[in-house]
């Protein structure tokens, strides 16, 4: 089979891969890039586990080609983090115990994070929909959503959108 040449950045970075046209993007991060952050879980869109951000906005990396995401942008897990410092939204899932086995976490994480990148101090309603594609065997949802929702309260997102606010506010 003739592979395909994609060029996309990827955590803020321009990655060059070769990847066969019927490859999912979810197959790709995990086994030829190694980022297994991204979680497989149904395989079919059910779950949610296998979350990413293409271009900002959430999608389940097992229904998207590899091929589809040449000349975009794509957020995995391992993306979030700046160095050894915590997002926000993570350190606040640590601290609210909105952590069990942890196998949604990341997917939950990302798309709570385009959830405040648009709305950063969203309804409990607003981050249930939010979420609502990510399922957790574990926690209930509850302390998951009071995870989003305190970090959304407590300490803002300095996304591309109210990044002159924040730096504003000091
Ligand atoms: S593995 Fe993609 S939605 Fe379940
Ligand atoms: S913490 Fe186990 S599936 Fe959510």
């Amino acid at each position: 089979m003739k592979k395909c040449h994609i060029t996309f950045q990827l955590n803020g970075m321009t990655t060059e891969v070769l990847v066969n046209p019927n490859q999912t993007l979810v197959r790709m991060l995990r086994e030829d890039l190694g980022l297994t952050g991204t979680k497989y879980g149904c395989g079919e869109g059910d779950c949610g586990s296998c979350t990413v951000l293409l271009d900002g906005e959430p999608v389940n990396s097992c229904l998207v080609l590899a091929a589809q995401v040449d000349g975009h942008r794509v957020t995995t897990i391992e993306g979030v983090a700046d160095g050894d410092n915590l997002h926000s939204l993570q350190a606040s899932f640590i601290e609210k115990g909105a952590i069990q086995c942890g196998f949604c976490t990341p997917g939950m994480i990302l798309s709570a994070k385009a959830l405040l990148e648009k709305q950063p101090d969203p309804s409990e309603l607003e981050v249930r929909t939010a979420i609502s594609g990510n399922l957790c065997r574990c926690t209930g949802y509850q302390k998951i959503v009071e995870a989003i929702m305190s970090t959304g309260k407590s300490a803002g997102e300095c996304s591309s959108s109210n990044e002159e606010k924040c730096q504003g506010e000091g």
